[in-house]
């Protein structure tokens, strides 16, 4: 299928609303008993923003609307929403196995999905271990390496480093790694120990509206040294950080900085995780940010893309050889005490396989790689606009930082977001900073239009 025509495609019909169902102050839902994620709870029930269905690009909400998807979701639907291909391999999965258990027993598509995985790796990935979501294949990492390190008698390297302004999910792990103090803040008792943080590598100074990599910061990547010469290498186990930051607001890796990183790490033995989660599936117009910026981690986290969101699903890519020490000792030992109840659950794989073949059947990542001067001129158009700090991109993602409100931080952005919304978009925000990620799908003009009405709430929300 056409991507741009199946992004594209309004049908009024398809899209049109059951009253008895949606939208019909008879049935509303109360809101209360949903306690929201990542979500300011009493203002939004205050002004409910209610989604029906979807198609392609575009979200129907429940009073009739239609809102364009300018975040995929969240980060996620890389090839629209409720793509036939994937809607009709899970409806049919669903009707022959709905579940099976992962330990001890397997299904064949899992297998084969792992294979397909591995061939979208750089050289030298070899085995796969399925998660149901990004917070889960960070901590899933997280144990990987520690475990592998001791695995070869190296069990002191228990230190993990990860980065300021990162994004690891929600687990202990994943926020102990992470980098948004909100995030870590209320938690702190329950932080893994020996954690260290690299500086964040965004500096409005050096590089505001930079297009794509910013020529400024490699050196910020010599900090690890720093962080070596503190605990010594041999207390390292690994080091975790997102190619491109996205959750923080589309922090691009300055030019030479993700290749420092990786040298630093293979001189002191350290092994370096890339979180792919966002990365991953042609955000940047590639299999993995790893093949985007030319740099081979040790292991890879994904979820998201995967299955272009439509059943929960994440894991860990590993370099074969990490695999391989696991696998001494009596054969009938289980060499890794970790798995989770519906790891490489029939529907995810299905939904997976099906969102790989329209990723390659349809070459999304080579229209990402289209869309990616369409949305940099777009976005880009924006500076002048009011409050506006910064502007970046990279691949067919996007961030533009606005001006604080003195006293109410992210009030500005949320703002903008709410008026995006009744104008017809839905975008992101994170603190002041408002992302954009349209599908994979999407032609250049509705890259365009996306950002036309994001200019639009810039100039009138507040
Ligand atoms: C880089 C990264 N890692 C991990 C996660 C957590 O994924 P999930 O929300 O599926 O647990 C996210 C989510 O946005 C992410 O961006």
């Amino acid at each position: 299928m056409n991507p741009v025509a199946h992004g594209t495609a309004l049908d009024a019909e398809a899209l049109a609303i059951d009253a008895t169902a949606h939208g019909d102050p008879a049935h509303a839902p109360r809101l209360d008993a949903y306690w929201m994620p990542f979500t300011s709870n009493r203002r939004y029930k205050k002004s409910p923003k209610l989604i029906a269905k979807a198609e392609g690009i575009w979200f129907t909400t429940c009073d009739g609307r239609q809102v364009l998807d300018g975040l995929s979701g969240l980060w996620c639907c890389n090839a629209g929403h409720c793509h036939p291909r994937i809607v009709e391999a899970v409806r049919r999965q669903v009707g022959t196995l709905d579940y099976a258990p992962a330990f001890q027993v397997g299904c064949e598509d899992a297998f084969r999905l792992a294979e397909r995985l591995v061939a979208m790796a750089p050289d030298g990935f070899g085995q796969v271990f399925y998660t149901n979501s990004g917070s889960e294949a960070v901590d899933t990492a997280l144990k990987i390496a520690v475990a592998w390190h001791r695995a070869r008698g190296d069990g002191q390297r228990f230190r993990l480093i990860g980065r300021e302004k990162g994004y690891h999910g929600v687990g202990l792990g994943g926020i102990s790694v992470g980098g948004i103090a909100a995030n870590r803040k209320t938690f702190a008792s329950l932080m893994i120990p020996g954690v260290d943080h690299l500086p964040h590598t965004l500096d409005r100074a050096a590089m505001a509206y930079s297009r794509g990599q910013p020529a400024w910061g490699a050196h910020l990547a010599d900090d690890l040294e720093r962080i070596v010469a503190l605990h010594d290498a041999s207390t390292i186990a690994a080091v975790i950080v997102e190619p491109m930051q996205g959750s923080a607001g589309v922090i691009v890796p300055p030019r030479g900085y993700l290749e420092r990183l990786r040298e630093i790490c293979a001189r002191h033995g350290i092994l370096l995780i890339f979180d792919e989660v966002i990365c991953g599936f042609g955000r940047l117009g590639e299999n993995f940010g790893a093949q985007r910026f030319g740099v081979t981690p040790d292991l890879i986290t994904f979820a998201k893309g995967v299955t272009s969101g439509v059943v929960p699903m994440g894991g860990v890519i590993v370099k074969r050889e990490i695999h391989d020490a696991f696998m001494a000792g009596p054969e009938h030992l289980i060499e890794l005490f970790h798995g989770y109840t519906y790891s490489g659950h029939p529907l995810a794989v299905a939904a997976a396989h099906a969102a790989l073949d329209v990723y390659a059947d349809e070459g999304l990542f080579a229209h990402a790689r289209t869309l990616e001067p369409v949305l940099e001129a777009a976005v880009h158009a924006l500076r002048g606009e009011p409050h506006v700090v910064d502007i970046r991109n990279i691949g067919v993602a996007a961030a533009v930082e606005l001006q604080p409100i003195d006293g109410s931080p992210g009030l500005r952005a949320l703002q903008v977001f709410e008026k995006a919304y009744e104008l017809g978009a839905l975008i992101r925000v994170s603190g002041d900073t408002i992302a954009l990620a349209p599908p994979l799908v999407s032609a250049p003009h509705d890259v365009t239009l996306l950002v036309d009405l994001l200019r639009a709430a810039l100039r009138t929300a507040g």
